[in-house]
């Protein structure tokens, strides 16, 4: 529980002060069912902090009332031992009572960045997430936390959240660890059928395509992005598109279509979000196209 887990951060704290110097925490967020991709960041974590927390909680109020969140994989005895695989120090699994005793009426919502993209098709999601990190944040302590890149928007929304809030926390951002066929690993790809999931790798082969492209083809617009991502995941005959969109990044601005990609001076993201069945899966690219 959240007093158990002070407790515990405190004591190694001084555990380390005392061998020498101002011990340094780093936490990674998770919802468990952990995979490399968690336990990329977990060693990430380690490299750069002494004291590694990690903590798993399925958080209720990031998903919608349509959402997974009863069905959500769990596997505790799993975790737990990547979690000591990886060498972490704390692993802080509480119960949704300890997390919210009572309703909550302080939420956390960051503006403009959530309302395109996976806010504009999951409502409130974001303000889930960035309360569930604060409160988070408040308890650890971290003087870094870890996100993975799979979750782009996610990473825009904490960075910008942390400087409006003057929150002492460097936010690291962690590459997407994909299966060797290309898939991004994530805890719902167990939902997937192996149709669907041969299927779905028309995400990270779209993606591909579009970098190839942009090699290729000095002039190409957003426009030109957007149709290649529509044809090529119009190839699999499942596969229903949520969004699959071109933006800048991490300022998530909308580009016109008859914007050519090589004269911008931002980075841009390649993002999607495509339904298997009833699985959604969501896969980026960031890159600089200048
Ligand atoms: P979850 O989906 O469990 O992901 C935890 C962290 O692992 C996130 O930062 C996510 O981006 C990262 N991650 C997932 N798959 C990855 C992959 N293939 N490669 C690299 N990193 C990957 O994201 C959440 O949980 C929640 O929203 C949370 C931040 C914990 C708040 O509840």
């Amino acid at each position: 529980n959240i007093a158990e887990v002070r407790q515990w951060i405190k004591q190694l704290r001084q555990q380390h002060s005392q061998a020498g110097g101002e011990a340094t925490v780093g936490l990674v967020p998770t919802m468990g069912f952990l995979h490399d991709g968690h336990a990329s960041l977990m060693r990430r974590a380690k490299q750069t902090s002494d004291i590694v927390v990690i903590s798993i909680f399925v958080n209720p109020i990031q998903f919608g009332p349509n959402e997974d969140f009863e069905r959500y994989p769990r596997d505790e005895q799993r975790d737990l031992a990547l979690a000591e695989r990886e060498g972490v120090d704390i692993v802080f699994m509480p119960a949704v009572e300890d997390m919210y005793p009572t309703p909550t009426k302080t939420h956390v919502t960051v503006a403009e960045l959530t309302d395109t993209l996976c806010g504009a098709s999951r409502p409130g999601h974001f303000d889930g997430v960035s309360t569930v990190v604060t409160k988070l944040f408040n308890i650890v302590k971290p003087d870094a936390a870890f996100f993975g890149a799979k979750d782009a928007q996610q990473v825009a929304v904490i960075k910008q959240m942390v400087i409006d809030l003057n929150m002492d926390i460097d936010i690291v951002a962690c590459p997407i660890v994909r299966e060797a066929d290309g898939l991004a690993l994530s805890s719902r790809n167990v939902y997937l059928s192996a149709e669907e999931r041969s299927q779905a790798l028309v995400l990270s082969r779209s993606l591909e395509m579009v970098k190839q492209r942009m090699m290729e083809q000095p002039a190409l617009t957003a426009g030109d992005v957007r149709n290649m991502l529509r044809t090529e995941i119009g190839t699999s005959s499942i596969a229903i598109i949520d969004y699959a969109e071109i933006m800048t990044f991490p300022q998530l601005e909308s580009l016109e279509d008859d914007v050519v990609l090589r004269e911008l001076s931002s980075e841009v993201i390649v993002a999607l979000a495509v339904k298997f069945g009833k699985t959604r899966l969501i896969d980026n690219t960031i890159f600089e196209p200048s």
